[in-house]
């Protein structure tokens, strides 16, 4: 009998997981929008996007999405080839030739003990902001997911870029929103495949009970499907394929669910 109840919750599991299920794409996706994902390495991408960027390809409003890698993660002298690696994985991701670029700044290097000043990044973020009328900037949250403290410096780089947008625009064109990765805690941050059931408990909650379950911005799932395109964007990272990714691509919820929340560049001040 507990033999038949345990094949049912896992076929369950299994057969749910041949889809993708999200809650507020709605909220990520604004009239014509025009997105950016801003990166700190060649890697970032594929580690802890993939959700999001293969859920955003395949909306029916189909976004435009554009990648933005603020450095080549040059710490150990690999840059060329990790550029030529995020090449291939973005290939994998589908975002196009056109909408993806690195910058390699003497000031937004790769660096695991080094933050990176928020002015810095916002002159830099510019051109490519208001040459694409970029609409929202996606990124890490301050917590930076590993606690890189390049990661933790973007969302206080892309805030001070949307602050003096705001401030020089005229009302009618807005500044882009900016929306940070949840970081989650380190257990569930390496709960792997259960993190998908968990993540639509939540969703379902939240439709069901909206006022007790109060969802963050958006929460994106991936299916089978995208899991294998994200592991097959990650493997094209040949250089950081140490022993311990292969574990990551196991264990990690961000193979899996990419949860979003809105941040305020008002309130979010320049320092950490
Ligand atoms: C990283 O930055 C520190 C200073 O914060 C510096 O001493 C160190 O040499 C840098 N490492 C690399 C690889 O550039
Ligand atoms: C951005 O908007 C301006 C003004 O509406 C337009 O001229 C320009 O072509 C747009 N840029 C892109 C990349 O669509």
């Amino acid at each position: 009998m507990q033999f038949h109840l345990l094949f049912a919750f896992v076929a369950a599991l299994v057969s749910s997981l041949c889809f993708s299920i999200h809650l507020g794409v709605d909220a990520l996706l604004p009239n014509a929008p025009r997105i950016l994902l801003l990166t700190a390495h060649p890697d970032d991408e594929c580690f802890f996007f993939a959700p999001t960027i293969l859920a955003l390809q395949r909306d029916f409003s189909q976004p435009e999405v554009y990648s933005l890698c603020l450095s080549t993660g040059n710490a150990d002298g690999l840059g060329d080839k990790r550029r030529a690696e995020l090449d291939h994985s973005l290939d994998i991701l589908g975002i196009d030739s056109d909408k993806r670029w690195v910058v390699d700044h003497p000031l937004l290097q790769d660096n695991i003990t080094m933050r990176w000043e928020a002015s810095v990044i916002a002159d830099v973020l510019t051109p490519f902001v208001v040459d694409n009328n970029i609409t929202m900037i996606l990124t890490f949250d301050t917590r930076g997911i590993s606690s890189h403290p390049n990661h933790c410096s973007l969302p206080f780089g892309a805030s001070l870029l949307s602050r003096t947008l705001s401030s020089t625009r005229s009302r009618t064109e807005n500044a882009p929103r900016v929306l940070g990765l949840l970081t989650v805690p380190v257990v569930p941050k390496y709960l792997g495949i259960f993190s998908v059931p968990l993540a639509r408990a939540r969703i379902i909650l939240s439709w069901l009970m909206p006022r007790i379950f109060s969802p963050s911005t958006a929460i994106l799932t991936s299916g089978f499907g995208e899991y294998l395109i994200g592991a097959r964007a990650l493997r094209e990272h040949d250089s950081q394929m140490k022993w311990f990714r292969y574990l990551y691509m196991l264990f990690s919820r961000y193979m899996w669910v990419n949860e979003w929340v809105e941040i305020d560049p008002a309130t979010l001040s320049n320092q950490w």
